[in-house]
């Protein structure tokens, strides 16, 4: 008996949500039937935060590319959902799928919600309990909108319980673990990049920073630096530099000293760099947990973190705590690797039935 078909669209347009939906494409591609139709928002445009993860983790052509990057949130949301409705009002799809907690999140599922598609939501219920980070806003109503919520971890589940979020709640571990098995496969004895920045046999630490609550006020961020310029009497620092950061460092006129600045690398490059570091600095969503994948502790550069089960193990710490607690424990909760075929399956059970 033939499979009933399945029209998907998938919405990405910041540099996390490529590589998450690279391992649940991979696994779409996988079943007979279903037929993907990537949507990028355009929000990330840059070659090296954009078109280089299509490239290494060998991502199709998106079908639609609506070029909306910039501006405020506002102009950026509201053009996203007037260049989506008519996308999807013209692709009829069964269902929405989303990832994580952007504007292009938000905007992907409010558009779908208006059309009563069903919206999916990849890294669902995850909280900061800061409701001036643009992030948790985006989070907080994707999941209100969704119907079937796909959790990383034990803890966000519970968030969505406490918010009286239970049906089509389901924890399956994190796609971001998938996607880094899948990196460290392919980037086996890759180890020119270390010799690119003169770091072989040296211990060093990577960093990132990015956040708006970061970036964005001057007093703040020349405090992170001065962190960062302590850490960096002890070891080498290697700072991979987003272009929001970029700007912000240009504008303040800070150049923090003994710090190796990097334009953003690649995700083989960073997987790289991660796997031979002894410290990561961060206040990425991502490398926090990164940082745990490849057993290195980190030093989280936020006042809270949605991952809270990274400190209770002791592999993190906030920048404002004195010391790691725990005992650095395995952390169960991210899957085995497989989380973004357990996604499709309760996809096509879901929706074939
Ligand atoms: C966005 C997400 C954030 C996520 C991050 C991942 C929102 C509200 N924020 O933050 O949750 O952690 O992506 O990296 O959606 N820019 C470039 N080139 C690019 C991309 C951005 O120059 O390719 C510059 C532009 O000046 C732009 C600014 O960075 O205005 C900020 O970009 P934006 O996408 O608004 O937010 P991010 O800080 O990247
Ligand atoms: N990343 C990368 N190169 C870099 C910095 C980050 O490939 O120079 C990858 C890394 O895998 C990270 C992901 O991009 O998990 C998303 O990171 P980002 O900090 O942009 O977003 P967040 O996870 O905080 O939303």
């Amino acid at each position: 008996m033939a499979v009933k078909s399945l029209k998907i669209i998938t919405i990405v347009g910041a540099r996390p949500q490529f590589i998450k939906a690279a391992s649940v494409s991979r696994a779409f591609a996988c079943e007979e039937g279903v037929d993907e139709i990537l949507v990028h928002t355009g929000q990330h445009y840059d070659e090296n935060m954009s078109a280089i993860f299509f490239r290494e983790l060998d991502i199709t052509e998106p079908v639609y590319n609506l070029a909306l990057g910039g501006g405020s949130h506002g102009q950026m949301t509201g053009r996203m959902l007037e260049g989506l409705e008519a996308i999807y009002m013209k692709e009829k799809p069964d269902a929405v799928l989303v990832y994580g907690d952007t504007n292009s999140t938000l905007a992907g599922a409010l558009a779908a919600v208006k059309l009563h598609i069903p919206i999916i939501h990849v890294e669902a219920g995850l909280r900061s309990f800061n409701r001036k980070m643009p992030e948790e806003i985006n989070r907080i109503l994707s999941d209100q909108l969704s119907d079937l919520l796909f959790c990383p971890t034990r803890e966000s589940v519970k968030n969505l319980k406490t918010e009286g979020v239970t049906d089509g709640v389901h924890h399956v571990g994190d796609v971001m673990y998938d996607a880094t098995l899948h990196a460290i496969e392919r980037t086996k004895n890759n180890s020119n990049i270390l010799e690119k920045y003169s770091l072989a046999d040296k211990p060093y630490a990577f960093c990132t920073l990015h956040r708006a609550e970061n970036t964005d006020d001057p007093e703040r961020l020349a405090s992170l630096l001065d962190f960062l310029e302590q850490e960096a009497k002890t070891r080498q620092i290697v700072f991979s530099v987003h272009p929001r950061t970029r700007k912000h460092l240009q504008e303040c006129g800070f150049s923090p000293s003994g710090i190796n600045m990097i334009d953003p690398v690649g995700y083989f490059e960073l997987h790289t760099l991660l796997s031979h570091c002894d410290l990561v600095i961060t206040d990425s969503g991502g490398v926090q947990k990164e940082a745990y994948f490849h057993r290195t502790p980190c030093i989280t550069m936020r006042d809270e973190t949605e991952w809270v089960e990274t400190i209770q193990t002791g592999w993190n710490r906030l920048w404002t705590m004195p010391d790691w607690v725990g005992s650095r424990d395995q952390i169960p909760d991210y899957g085995n690797g497989d989380a973004a075929h357990i996604i499709v399956k309760i996809i096509l059970d879901r929706f074939r039935s």
